[in-house]
């Protein structure tokens, strides 16, 4: 990628970013936060809006958004056993023209999967250059998995005809997860049909903690350009999760 592209993109992710955050409705004031570079926008865009964040719960999906949010002065704490959020606000690496999503580039797809889950509306923010016609295309598909079963359930799902890597990190060592666990990437045969069937298939593996596949959970997807322009998409039939 040439600066100028990456400069694009990012100045893409900004513009995705912010109108997320200027989205936010009065009344939602319970935000769960992503993780990634664009929600990583989205975290400075908060505590522009918000200085010392009066009266937000904020709760991160990772130890580095966490970290970004609370040195930007926002008030971003644990998650507790009642808590629910009105709004997630995450990136995403493939927007499937049906709006589902693959997550985890960065890692931290399980308690990104969880806070959605606990969230009334998953607000989707990424550049152009995520969107594809069907999940797979373009990024693997990452799953979160045990050590200790990691070798089995790798040798499975390469019987089964995908193409799996072990994620390494900086050092060339196995990348660790926030909780502890590895991450294979999983690059398919062909793009994904049926992606919530192939997220129950992963899942079917013992060892297996959570998958990168979000299907029909994204409420809402909005796409920056590097001019500054944001597209919306929603899907129309969600179903909103309730307090
Ligand atoms: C983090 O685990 C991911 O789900 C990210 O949301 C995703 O990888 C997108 O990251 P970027 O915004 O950095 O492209």
């Amino acid at each position: 990628m040439t600066r100028r592209m990456a400069q694009d993109v990012e100045a893409a992710k900004g513009a995705a970013a912010r109108s997320a955050v200027m989205g936010i409705a009065e009344n939602e004031r319970r935000i769960a936060l992503g993780t990634g570079s664009t929600a990583a926008e989205a975290v400075r865009a908060l505590a522009r809006r918000f200085p010392q964040g009066p009266g937000l719960t904020l709760v991160a999906s990772s130890r580095a958004t966490e970290e970004l949010a609370a040195s930007l002065g926002l008030p971003v704490r644990a998650l507790r056993e009642n808590d629910r959020f009105d709004l997630m606000i995450d990136g995403a690496d493939e927007v499937s023209t049906a709006l589902d999503l693959t997550k985890g580039g960065g890692g931290a797809l399980f308690r990104e999967k969880l806070l959605a889950q606990l969230s009334h509306r998953l607000v989707i923010i990424v550049d152009e250059g995520k969107l594809v016609e069907h999940l797979g295309t373009r990024h693997p598909i990452p799953i979160e998995v045990v050590p200790f079963a990691r070798p089995v359930v790798a040798n499975e799902l390469a019987t089964e005809g995908w193409t799996v890597r072990l994620r390494g990190d900086a050092s060339g060592l196995p990348f660790r997860t926030d909780n502890g666990n590895e991450v294979l990437d999983l690059m398919p045969r062909q793009p994904l049909s049926d992606p919530r069937a192939t997220h129950e298939a992963l899942r079917s593996h013992t060892g297996v903690v959570e998958t990168g596949i979000f299907a029909g959970m994204a409420e809402r997807v909005l796409i920056g350009h590097p001019d500054g322009r944001v597209e919306e998409r929603r899907r129309p039939d969600i179903a909103h999760r309730q307090d």
